[in-house]
């Protein structure tokens, strides 16, 4: 129907999540979307898409939120989809520092691929996941380290969170859809 057509308020946000394997991309993806979490691990292969729509003040908004393989020899089936997105989602463990130290070729290979207009102001949010893990005592990378990372990348907003446990989750989604929003 016309209304609909017409309807001003309606977005769609494309979203990247990327991240070594294993540090739970498929997992945060499932917790926000179906509310649901598994022990059990699948890697994933090539990329794949989950929609969520929510509201942002006044627009209706949905992100489109690619999962893409995090293990090498998947990689390449993912890159193709990268092409227009509004918002990249980086994640790594917080309790496995290989993952943190990655996070440069992600961000970097990313921006290669995409190449936005203004590479020094596309939206990424950073994500440290795992924090449940041994309520934290098996962390190795320090949130001030994390902080740092972002603030020398143009001051990335950072959350650190859960799958798990569903642990600012819902709050990290929300910086990314608004961060997505300001950029259209
Ligand atoms: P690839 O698809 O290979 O790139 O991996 P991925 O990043 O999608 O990781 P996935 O979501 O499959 O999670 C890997 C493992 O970590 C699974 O066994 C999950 O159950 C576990 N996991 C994910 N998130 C959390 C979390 O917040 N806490 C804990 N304790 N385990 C988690
Ligand atoms: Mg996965």
């Amino acid at each position: 129907p016309s209304f609909f057509l017409q309807s001003p308020s309606l977005t769609l946000l494309k979203v990247i999540v990327l991240g070594d394997s294993g540090v739970g991309k498929t997992s945060l993806m499932n917790q926000y979307v179906h509310k649901k979490f598994s022990q059990h691990y699948k890697a994933t292969i090539g990329a794949d898409f989950m929609t969520k729509e929510l509201q942002i003040d006044d627009k209706l908004v949905t992100l489109q939120i690619w999962d893409t393989a995090g293990q090498e020899r998947f990689h390449s089936l993912g890159v193709s989809f990268y092409r227009g997105a509004d918002c990249c989602i980086l994640v790594y463990d917080v309790n496995v520092y290989k993952t943190f130290e990655t996070l440069q070729n992600w961000h970097e290979e990313f921006l290669e691929q995409v190449d936005p207009t203004h590479p020094e102001t596309f939206p990424f949010v950073l994500l440290g996941n795992k924090v449940d893990i041994d309520g934290g005592n098996s962390r190795v990378v320090s949130e001030k380290t994390a902080r740092d990372w972002c603030v020398s990348k143009g001051n990335i907003p950072y959350f650190e969170i859960s799958a798990k446990e569903d642990y600012n989750v819902e709050d990290a989604f929300l910086c990314v859809a608004k961060t997505a929003l300001a950029n259209e």
